[in-house]
């Protein structure tokens, strides 16, 4: 069992930086679904990590992305996303295609020698998976599906037809700690019986049934049902559940009970803080009532590892101990992702 991450690495100033440029910028990381784009020419802007991006969708149906920074003077060009068929800086207004070339840049036939000809937005990679769309910052990858590999099958072997799936909200939130601690706290269940009461009333947590599995691009837990649990209603197709976490930071819940489908990434937002949303999709059987209903149940689950996560960055941080131990069995995704971690920035 190697070494657990030193702790300095959950709030050392520099890292941000070098996560960005060893890790994020070539990471194929969820921004947002195909609804979002309307249903034409549109655009989602999101972030991979801390890299602004953009995905595009022309008149034809042509997914592509671009890092969402303006070629002029370098501001975040598009915000939230849209139904319509450029660009605009928000700054100058520069304007850039669907394409990502630049279309017009005001006063620039005052400007000797100016030519819009040839300057275009950067281009990143664009993937799909039925109504999820996910960039990567480096345009030149292994394509989305080779790397999402057999996750897709495994969400079918729950019950989830992810082409039935619709939005139904998508819920924001930060937490004051390191994005990795978010990951990790994600990446291991040790804590649920401690730590979530109602989550494990629903879900078997004892180890041995709830599995974990390590795969090549992401990793996998599956809880079942637990036998006479209370808390949530799980009649429905979905009969076990389902967490999925694809490297670096994009993480999928499928509960018991009715086809249901939550998906979005951590993102870092400086050495000591996390911003995170996470997308909502439901199935045509999933009745209002019963949505409150896993919502709230979640939101629970949600809210307890807030605090959980806040307290481990309040003790790492103390910059006291070199680092912690990890259990090689009940914690192995853990060790995967640091040693992932450790193999990037090294
Ligand atoms: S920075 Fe975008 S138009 Fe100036
Ligand atoms: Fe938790």
């Amino acid at each position: 069992m190697p070494e657990a991450l030193s702790w300095s690495a959950y709030s050392d100033p520099a890292l941000p930086a070098l996560e960005r440029g060893r890790i994020f910028a070539r990471a194929w990381q969820y921004i947002g679904h195909k609804d979002q784009l309307g249903d034409g020419p549109g655009y989602v802007a999101g972030r991979v990590g801390d890299i602004p991006v953009v995905i595009t969708r022309d008149r034809d149906g042509t997914l592509r992305a671009f890092l969402n920074v303006c070629r002029h003077r370098g501001s975040v060009l598009a915000a939230g996303a849209a139904a319509r068929e450029t660009l605009q800086c928000p700054y100058h207004a520069w304007t850039y295609g669907l394409d990502g070339a630049l279309k017009a840049a005001p006063r620039s036939d005052r400007e000797p020698g100016f030519d819009c000809e040839g300057i275009s937005l950067r281009p990143a990679s664009v993937g799909a998976w039925g109504p999820f769309l996910f960039a990567n910052p480096d345009p030149e990858v292994l394509p989305l599906a080779e790397v999402l590999g057999g996750l897709p099958e495994l969400v079918a072997a729950a019950g989830v037809v992810v082409a039935e799936l619709r939005h139904h909200a998508r819920a924001e939130s930060s937490v004051e700690a390191n994005w990795k601690l978010v990951a990790e706290n994600f990446l291991e269940c040790y804590h649920c019986a401690v730590a979530h009461p109602g989550f494990s009333a629903v879900v078997d947590v004892s180890p041995d049934v709830y599995e974990l599995a390590l795969g090549d691009s992401f990793s996998s837990q599956f809880g079942p049902v637990r036998e006479n649990g209370t808390g949530l209603d799980t009649v429905g197709e979905v009969t076990r559940s389902q967490f999925h976490f694809l490297w670096p930071n994009t993480m999928i819940n499928i509960f018991p009970g009715r086809m249901n489908f939550s998906i979005g990434p951590v993102l870092p937002a400086g050495p000591e803080r996390t911003e995170r949303f996470l997308d909502y999709f439901f199935g045509p059987d999933a009745d209002a009532a019963w949505i409150s209903e896993l919502l709230e149940f979640d939101g629970q689950v949600g809210a307890e590892d807030k605090v959980l996560v806040e307290n481990v960055q309040r003790g790492v941080a103390t910059g006291l101990i070199e680092r912690g131990r990890l259990m090689p069995e009940s914690e192995r995704l853990i060790a995967d992702f640091q040693q992932r971690v450790q193999a990037a920035v090294a």
